[in-house]
């Protein structure tokens, strides 16, 4: 695991829109009187999506304000857990799982299609501001191997080609289908049922 540091962002700021500031209220709202930082998991989060995908130094102190905490404590959870992101992202972020199933099945080329076609370095936004990709640990989709994770979308049984044509329509803003990208229902066996037939 790298070392986590938030990108410096001195003259930076940051305040929920009125909408999440009624969202914060009502998730502080559930935990008792004195327990508020609870909360800070949920209002990171809604904090991430409104600051463009990433938690940066004033995100950081505007919820620790939010939550009577010290700015430290909301630091040490922003970098604890890698579902926050750290510096700025893409329009679209692609988390490349490249552990052992993973690998096993090819994710060395979903890698190699992310360096060539989004940045050579990952956790660094393309030349138009539209995607950037970064590898993270298992996805839990390890039976539809290799896997690559866009916002709550999973885009599974991927090769290199599969991955540049998802890369391209991610790119002309089109959603591409999510699930299995060959010729698979879920995770049931490739080109259909092969056993238990009978009956069917
Ligand atoms: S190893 Fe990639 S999803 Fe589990």
């Amino acid at each position: 695991m790298a070392i986590r540091r938030i990108l410096p962002d001195a003259h930076g700021a940051f305040a929920f829109t009125e909408a999440n500031v009624a969202f914060a209220n009502a998730v502080i709202a559930k935990y008792p009187e004195g327990r508020k930082a609870s909360a800070v998991v949920p209002l990171l989060w809604r904090a991430q999506e409104q600051n463009g995908g990433w938690v940066s130094e004033p995100v950081v102190r505007y919820i620790a304000n939010m939550l009577g905490l010290s700015y430290i404590r909301v630091y040490e959870i922003a970098t604890f857990y890698t579902m926050f992101n750290l510096k700025p992202v893409g329009e679209h972020l692609l988390q490349v799982c490249t552990t052992t199933p993973c690998w096993l099945r090819g994710s060395d080329a979903v890698v190699a299609a992310c360096k060539k076609h989004i940045a050579p370095t990952q956790q660094t936004v393309s030349s138009d501001g539209k995607l950037s990709w970064m590898e993270v640990e298992c996805l839990g989709a390890c039976v539809n191997a290799p896997v690559v994770q866009v916002a709550a979308d999973f885009y599974e049984d991927l090769d290199g080609a599969s991955t540049e044509r998802l890369i391209a329509d991610l790119r002309d803003g089109k959603m591409p289908k999510p699930g299995p990208q060959i010729d698979r229902l879920n995770s049931a066996p490739v080109g259909g049922a092969t056993t238990l037939k009978e009956g069917v």
